[in-house]
């Protein structure tokens, strides 16, 4: 069987807030059973996760220089309100070159204008949006077999 690859998973501000943060949008669930979801579904895809969240862009950044050196295959990014505001993350998406797939809760195009827009969705394999929970399934998914054909 071939070795596992390596995923990690980034979460930007606000969700670690999952699960008591308007509930209506976001759902239920908090980020530990999202990413407990997302551990056993990694068992059956082969891959290994790793999981980051912080509520401050300059750590995500070193976060995402270091899965440069540290042989991650591929990411699954929700950046919180980053999306719409980082060219800082962006660039740093740009200068890693590794690929992603791009994660929302809510569908940000269903929501006010200033979410319509990401600066990251240009460079993402895909984006999958406004399934609650569930989006991190299914971008784990998409992710999954884009890296294990790669
Ligand atoms: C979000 C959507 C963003 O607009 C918002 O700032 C978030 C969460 C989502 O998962 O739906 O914090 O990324």
């Amino acid at each position: 069987m071939s070795k596992n690859k390596n995923i990690l998973v980034v979460n930007g501000p606000n969700l670690n807030l999952l699960g008591s943060r308007q509930n209506d949008i976001y759902g239920n669930l908090g980020l530990g059973e999202i990413n407990q979801n997302l551990i056993d579904l990694g068992k059956t895809l082969n891959v290994t996760l790793e999981f980051f969240q912080s509520n401050h862009e300059g750590l995500i950044i070193d976060k995402l220089q270091s899965a440069k050196t540290n042989s991650t295959h591929g990411m699954l990014i929700n950046l919180g309100a980053f999306t719409h505001t980082s060219i800082a993350i962006y660039d740093t998406l740009l200068a890693i070159d590794l690929p992603f797939v791009e994660v929302h809760l809510s569908n940000i195009f269903a929501r006010e204008k200033f979410r319509h827009a990401s600066y990251i969705s240009r460079i993402a394999i895909g984006v999958i949006t406004g399934f609650g929970p569930k989006s991190y399934v299914y971008g784990l998914m998409a992710l999954s077999d884009h890296i294990q054909k790669a």
